[in-house]
């Protein structure tokens, strides 16, 4: 595949979006054509999608509806927006991916992990990251201060800290394609640290 792809995960408020934001600039002005992505809901399919999944309207949502639905969201993203730019050879930057459906609806949900990665396999056509930076902060500091919590924010501390652990375990059990960074650390340092791995994998 001509392109790379990087995946930014992490809690809430971990930083993925500024870092995602800094990266693209950086490459951006090294003449790279790039597209900023997120999941789930960057696709007009996965904006209503999106909306199910984090609106507290949708009730008590059974963990393998939610899991369905994150795996629709993906597969969309993959099909529109993720495989076409890569295909294109453009860097694709995403905010969460698979990693984040098996933290959030395996570890989190308590689903079987196996399962549940087999699921978003089946939904991207098992397209994987060339690199997954983990930007990793303790739950309390993510969602410390922050009201008005969305229906997957307002899933509680152990659950959080489930998923935090288990997106530790996803990198631990492949370095070479992880950079687990502590997201509190200095903005310049975290940036610093993703551009070194990440200009590594420019062709
Ligand atoms: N390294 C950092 N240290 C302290 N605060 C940070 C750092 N990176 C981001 N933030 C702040 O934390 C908040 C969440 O950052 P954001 O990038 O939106 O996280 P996410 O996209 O992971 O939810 C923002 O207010 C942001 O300015
Ligand atoms: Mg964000």
């Amino acid at each position: 595949m001509p392109g790379v792809f990087v995946v930014l995960e992490g809690g809430d408020g971990a930083g993925k979006s500024t870092q995602l934001g800094r990266l693209a600039a950086w490459l951006t002005q090294a003449g790279r054509e790039v597209v900023v992505t997120y999941e789930p809901g960057d696709t007009p399919l996965g904006a209503t999608v999106r909306r199910l999944l984090l609106d507290h309207s949708s009730g008590d949502v059974s963990p393998r509806a939610e899991a369905m639905l994150y795996a629709a969201d993906k597969a969309q993203h993959v099909y529109e927006v993720v495989r076409p730019a890569l295909d294109a050879g453009k860097v694709v930057g995403c905010d969460r991916y698979v990693d984040s459906m098996i933290a959030y609806q395996a570890a989190g949900r308590s689903l079987d992990p196996d399962e549940i990665r087999g699921l978003a396999d089946w939904a991207t056509g098992g397209l994987a990251p060339d690199l997954t930076v983990v930007l990793d902060v303790p739950v309390e500091r993510a969602l410390g201060e922050k009201t008005d919590l969305d229906r997957m924010e307002s899933a509680g501390a152990e659950f959080h800290a489930r998923v935090r652990a288990h997106f530790l375990d996803l990198a631990a059990q492949d370095p070479s394609r992880y950079l687990v960074l502590p997201g509190r650390d200095d903005r310049d340092a975290i940036e610093a640290a993703i551009r070194a791995r990440v200009e590594a994998l420019l062709p």
